[in-house]
């Protein structure tokens, strides 16, 4: 990058269009996520180690995710029992600005790569405490039906997910509505494709009523 700023310099003109090439290098470049987190499964010692830093970086985040990740706050998500891929992803959408936290996307700044790989594999590992449902049966029974009908072809039927999609068992309701209803509206903090269609012909009564069920999967 120093080489491509000093090239940029000496031709003058072309400096602003390098500089801007090389910053954007950086902030999607980085380190590949992804393909650091298979390395580091297929190397348990290595893992190990990283479990304990993701450990400690975790109780910084406790602060908003609750203790092993089990939030206490309806608006914030858990990170207990959630796929090690999906929250990498995830992070690199905030690093990307493809999804929009003013917090987060400060936050994730201060980690280093392997930082965030041990912090996913420390939650993938922590339980996800699920509370009973205070919703009406009739509530359950019509997000049971919506959800065996949608989401469950790529969530799995047991909602807990799998390397490419998300776990959303157990997650915090008012983090579900609201999340749900974003990709709806397809413009915003957040939005994806697969899920937009997937909400599309949603009804905020629906919503209700998958929420209701989700919140309530073990
Ligand atoms: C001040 C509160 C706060 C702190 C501290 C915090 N977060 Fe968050 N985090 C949030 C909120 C709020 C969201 C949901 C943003 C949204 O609505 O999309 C979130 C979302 C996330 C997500 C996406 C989860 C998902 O299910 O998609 C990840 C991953 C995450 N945070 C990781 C971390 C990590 C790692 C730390 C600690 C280094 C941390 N957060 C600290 C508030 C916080
Ligand atoms: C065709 C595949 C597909 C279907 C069907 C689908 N989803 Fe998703 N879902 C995804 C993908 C992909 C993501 C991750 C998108 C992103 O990165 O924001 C996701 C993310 C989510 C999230 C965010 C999880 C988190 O921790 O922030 C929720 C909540 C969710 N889906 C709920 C549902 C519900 C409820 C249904 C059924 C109405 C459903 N999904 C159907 C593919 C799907």
């Amino acid at each position: 990058m120093v080489v491509g700023v000093l090239v940029g310099l000496l031709w003058g003109t072309l400096a602003v269009p390098t500089l801007a090439q090389s910053l954007r290098g950086k902030a999607t470049a980085d380190v590949d996520l992804a393909a650091r987190l298979k390395e580091v499964e297929a190397n348990p010692k290595l893992a190990e180690t990283l479990y304990k830093s993701g450990e400690q970086v975790a109780a910084i985040c406790a602060n908003c995710h609750g203790e092993g990740g089990n939030s206490t706050k309806p608006d914030i998500p858990n990170l207990a029992g959630q796929n090690p891929a999906y929250l990498l992803e995830q992070l690199r959408k905030f690093a990307d600005g493809q999804r929009r936290n003013d917090f987060m996307e400060g936050m994730i700044k201060v980690l280093k790569s392997d930082e965030k790989v041990g912090m996913v594999l420390f939650y993938a590992r922590q339980n996800v405490v699920v509370h009973k449902s205070a919703s009406s049966p009739a509530l359950l029974a019509k997000g049971k039906d919506y959800f065996n009908k949608i989401c469950w072809r790529c969530h799995a039927e047991d909602g807990r997910g799998n390397e490419k999609f998300a776990r959303i068992a157990g997650q915090q309701p008012a983090y579900l509505n609201t999340t749900l209803k974003r990709y709806r509206a397809g413009v915003g903090a957040r939005t994806d494709p697969l899920m937009a269609s997937s909400t599309k012909l949603m009804t905020d009564a629906d919503i209700d009523a998958v929420v209701a069920y989700v919140s309530s999967m073990e």
